[in-house]
């Protein structure tokens, strides 16, 4: 092999740097003693790191498919994240470097987090907030989303991170269904020079939710905001109180006990909210962080994703905290205020690693290789990808623009549910650019078809993981029958977990995922569900009926398109389409406005009445409908 990077055909191949510092030099013998000894794997792994007590039993599958992982070990992701670093030299390490949408930026080592999460236990607990109790976090993307979070982590309570971009419905939704006490939310954030209006959102929200006792507002943008009095409280007043000490010990918690609840979009209107774990959910994102990022005591690692999404908890926070990274971590838009402003800070930090969307990278290729040229972006060493499959012309682009043509991009598969990272190469891997190659350790993954017969090579069918991991989400919040059906019925005879997402197997192993099979539309790598979009679509007072689909779309990967049935006497008008495009917009989030929306007088469906999606988007990408048997007439 070639000691450069190579391009044969259209395989890449890492250079011998990559390989001679690469953190796992053999992915095949790993591999194969991961699933032949997957709980001696596990246990290997888990024994890396710290416990305040340790476990007794491994994997316990006696109440399938609710596995518990670690049974009988106490611990806090915590203890791991923070807490083990201070009695080593990454006491002064940089933990994050953040930088604001305006310009301005700090940096916080271990020992300055530990400060600032501590005091914001204290402050969570003067306010009533204990062990068990969810507090709902909406927030823009500063350094205080991070410390309330891990706050949440060290008391034991359970974080509910709501998405900065999500609407006070999504919102009073997501509080009403995990009966959160607690809101912590900011002024605002800043947002392409603009204001998001974090409060004034949170107190629509809170007028809806009768459940909040209190919400703790961060001064981000000094604007004034409305506060009511004995419910909101500045952040800053109750930080200079004196039980807003320096000090909180770390609770000790079972290994099952819940760290979050995050939910995503549902089939039916309510969402599902997915617990994970303190036990196993260390366990899992810091393996996987460490192993497919090859993380380094040198690195600066830059998850570009939000903290309100998974890609954020499992890689911005969790993982890399626990493997003692420096994060970095930036506010705002990346083409803010000129498209340079992510090269920028590449070359200004160091970065070594940047992790990001598809979406993102086809947003800044569009205004071509000029800015990312200015810029000395040598630091780097990886890439990756995650949200959605990646297209060959912007794996090429990140590769070659980016990446200098020495930086293996690992594009990485997994969902909200797995926690953490499922398929993805490590750096010594051959790439193709657009499959996200192989399981990771401990993972058994296969394509199939209805039956569960493994499909032929190159053959389209659906993705089913094989063994439960430490990572999984435990249950859906306060709907266990939802969970086994969701997941776990289409293949209950083999306990299997079904994905929800089509794929194929090449000749060589490789997994090349299509995109989701249900109701689920990623738009610009954002998890979204048909339901939500329709029901806000139906509670507009012209709108009778409403259906959604996503179509694929140059930049966003796919985008929402809508067709509505008007109700009697309301006739279609470009006023009325685009009134309902922004009322869909203001009740989940301006990341939900359709694309289009489209009028018509009928919707086809099912004898049942189900809308048949299927349909809708076969007419409208010009392709055969298929099977229309089951179609009402
Ligand atoms: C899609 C995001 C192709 C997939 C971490 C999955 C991907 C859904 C990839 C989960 C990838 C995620 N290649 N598709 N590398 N990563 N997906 O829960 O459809 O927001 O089921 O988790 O994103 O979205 P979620």
């Amino acid at each position: 092999m070639s000691k450069k990077a190579t391009l044969e055909g259209n395989v890449y191949y890492p250079s011998q740097d990559v390989i001679d510092q690469a953190n796992v030099k053999d992915y095949d013998s790993l591999y194969k003693h991961s699933i032949e000894n997957r709980e001696q794997f596990w246990t290997e792994e888990a024994e890396k790191l710290e416990w305040f007590q340790k476990w007794d039993t491994v994997l316990d599958d006696s109440e399938k498919p609710f596995y518990k992982w670690f049974t009988g070990g106490k611990t806090n992701i915590i203890l791991n994240a923070i807490d083990r670093h201070l009695t080593t030299w990454r006491k002064n390490k940089l933990a994050l470097i953040w930088e604001g949408e305006p310009g301005d930026a700090i940096t916080y080592s271990y020992f300055a987090l530990n400060r600032e999460v501590s005091k914001f236990a204290n402050i969570l607990n003067s306010m009533g907030v204990k062990k068990g109790d969810v507090v709902t976090i909406y927030m823009p993307q500063i350094p205080e989303l991070m410390f309330a979070m891990l706050a949440c982590a060290k008391i034991g309570a359970v974080h509910s991170v709501v998405y900065g971009g999500f609407s006070y419905e999504a919102l009073s939704e997501r509080i009403a269904d995990s009966k959160s006490r607690t809101l912590v939310t900011a002024d605002g954030g800043w947002r392409r020079g603009s204001i998001n209006d974090l409060k004034t959102i949170a107190d629509e929200a809170m007028k809806r939710s009768p459940t909040i006792e209190h919400c703790i507002v961060v001064k981000r943008t000094k604007q004034d905001v409305y506060m009511e009095s004995g419910r909101d409280f500045w952040y800053h007043d109750l930080a200079a109180l004196p039980m807003a000490s320096w000090k909180y010990e770390t609770q000790k918690l079972d290994a099952e006990h819940p760290l979050f609840i995050l939910y995503t979009s549902g089939t039916t209107g309510k969402p599902k909210g997915q617990v994970h774990t303190h036990g196993g959910y260390s366990v899992y994102t810091s393996v996987t962080h460490k192993y497919v990022f090859d993380i380094k005591d040198e690195d600066r690692w830059w998850c570009a994703a939000d903290p309100g999404w998974i890609t954020g908890h499992s890689y911005i926070i969790y993982g890399p905290l626990i493997n003692g990274a420096t994060v970095m971590m930036y506010e705002g838009a990346p083409n803010y205020p000129y498209p340079h402003r992510w090269w920028q800070m590449i070359e200004k930090y160091g970065i070594t690693i940047l992790y990001t969307s598809p979406t993102a990278i086809r947003g800044l290729m569009r205004f071509g290789d000029d800015w990312p040229k200015r810029y000395d972006l040598s630091s780097l060493r990886l890439l990756g990808s995650v949200g959605e499959p990646i297209n060959p012309e912007a794996w090429r682009w990140y590769y070659e623009v980016i990446g200098k043509g020495k930086c293996p991009i690992m594009d990485t598969w997994w969902q909200t549910e797995t926690g953490g990272f499922m398929i993805t190469p490590i750096p010594i891997m051959p790439l193709k650019p657009g499959s996200a190659t192989k399981p990771f350790f401990g993972t058994e993954v296969a394509v199939v078809d209805g039956d569960g017969n493994e499909v032929g090579v190159g053959e389209q069918g659906k993705l089913v993981i094989k063994n439960p991991w430490p990572g999984m989400a435990r249950t859906l919040q306060g709907d266990p029958d939802r969970y086994v059906k969701t997941y776990w019925s289409e293949f209950a005879k083999q306990g299997w977990y079904a994905a929800g997402d089509s794929a194929r197997k090449d000749k060589d192993g490789y997994f090349w995922i299509i995109g989701r099979l249900d109701d689920v539309i990623k738009v610009s790598g954002y998890r979204l569900g048909t339901a939500e979009i329709e029901s806000a679509l139906v509670s507009h007072p012209d709108v009778s009926e409403a259906a959604a689909i996503g179509l694929p779309h140059e930049l966003k990967g796919h985008a929402i398109h809508t067709f509505v049935i008007l109700r009697q006497g309301v006739s279609d008008s470009k006023e009325i389409r685009d009134a309902l495009r922004d009322h869909v917009a203001k009740e989940v989030g301006p990341i939900a406005r359709p694309e289009k929306v489209t009028i018509v007088d009928s919707l086809p469906k099912t004898r049942s009445g189900k809308i048949m999606r299927r349909v809708l988007k076969a007419q409208s990408l010009g392709e055969d409908v298929g099977d229309l048997s089951t179609l009402e007439q």
